[in-house]
């Protein structure tokens, strides 16, 4: 990560404005566009009038420091991407109390899924990833990195840079367009070529949502899925972190074979939980959660990869019948006839 308090010492305003034009959102919201913009920002800051910045509700010291901390947590730069080797999941409690005897290491590049019945605790795992917990959870789960239990210094530093997560919920809160948003973080994030990574974001995800939509749309506008195809073309192309999470993406309406491929092409750790059979299967292993604890890992094994055909032809025609459901057709026997491998099954 770069230094921003060096840079805030030894770089113009201009140049850094120039270099990260995030860092123009900062200056606008802190309402310090009066400055001396050849000068670096500490110097710029040392020269103002002095009763200005304190009319303005704060001092050089806080500038400064709300600078670094701005600059950090919106930056993650391609030369400083954070990457890690493994992470463990070391066993807490069942909800009863019980311990849970597993150690579960996970290495980059492996995909996980994570099963169990509504309620036993999958999305509870997810959050222990998160958070990487340290016994402080319902669970009493702790995480390493590395081999390592992080102590409180790292997990801080850790924050919004190790893991990428799709929630269940999505919410935004900015009233931007997509284009807006898009653009916003590819920015944030020092992309190379904001422009391109958008369009190429954009494209990915109206590939993944059902019913296409425009870059000029609020985002507070789009469905359910529009916005979850949009959050994981998102994560996909803009985002550094090593570890993806995933909260049930099936019931999102979006093209989720695809969406997972889109997720895993990088050399990532993928958890996902879920209740669909060929999400699942998709997986290198399984995480069976039962009463809030992992009771079973199950390798996908070649066997099973073979079932995954049958289920794929199940899986095709459900697909039709929700497809007729959604444009007002009649779910009759005879129409179901035509939904393909129908046959296989008496009515
Ligand atoms: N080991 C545990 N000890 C105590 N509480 C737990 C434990 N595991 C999970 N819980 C709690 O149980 C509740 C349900 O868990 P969670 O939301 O993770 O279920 P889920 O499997 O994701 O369900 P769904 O399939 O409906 O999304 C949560 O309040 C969670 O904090
Ligand atoms: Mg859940």
């Amino acid at each position: 990560m770069h230094d921003f308090y060096e840079i805030a010492e030894t770089v113009s305003i201009e140049e850094i404005l120039q270099k990260y034009p995030i860092a123009a959102d900062f200056f606008e919201n802190m309402n310090l566009g009066e400055l001396d913009q050849k000068k670096p920002l500490a110097d710029a800051l040392e020269m103002a009038d002095q009763d200005w910045i304190a009319e303005l509700g704060t001092d050089v010291d806080d500038v400064l420091e709300q600078f670094a901390d701005f600059m950090v947590a919106l930056s993650s730069p391609e030369d400083d991407v954070f990457r890690i080797g493994s992470i463990t999941i070391v066993g807490g409690t069942y909800k009863d109390g019980s311990p849970e005897d597993v150690e579960l290491t996970v290495r980059t590049g492996e995909v996980l899924s994570i099963v169990g019945p509504t309620g036993s605790g999958k999305s509870r795992l997810l959050g222990d990833i998160e958070c990487i917990a340290q016994g402080d959870t319902p669970t009493k789960r702790k995480i390493m990195i590395d081999g390592v239990f992080p102590d409180d210094e790292m997990r801080f530093e850790l924050e919004g840079q190790l893991v990428a997560q799709l929630s269940q919920n999505m919410n935004f809160v900015m009233d931007l367009s997509v284009r807006e948003f898009l653009l916003m973080h590819s920015k944030s994030r020092f992309c190379e070529d904001p422009e391109d990574i958008v369009a190429r974001c954009f494209e990915c995800a109206n590939e993944l949502a059902g019913e296409k939509f425009t870059m000029d749309v609020k985002v507070t506008q789009l469905s359910g899925g529009q916005s979850r195809a949009l959050m994981i073309a998102d994560t996909a192309f803009m985002s550094s972190s090593p570890i993806v999470l995933i909260d049930e993406i099936e019931n999102a309406g979006i093209d989720r074979k695809q969406a997972i491929k889109i997720l895993t092409k990088n050399d990532k750790i993928v958890f996902m939980s879920t209740h669909d059979p060929l999400l699942a299967l998709s997986a290198d292993k399984r995480i069976v959660i039962r009463n809030g604890g992992i009771s079973k890992i199950i390798e996908t094994t070649e066997e099973e990869r073979l079932s995954q055909a049958v289920i794929e032809k199940l899986d095709e025609t459900l697909m039709n019948i929700r497809n007729m459901l959604r444009h007002g057709e009649l779910i009759t026997p005879d129409n179901l006839q035509n939904t393909g491998g129908i046959d296989e099954i008496t009515l």
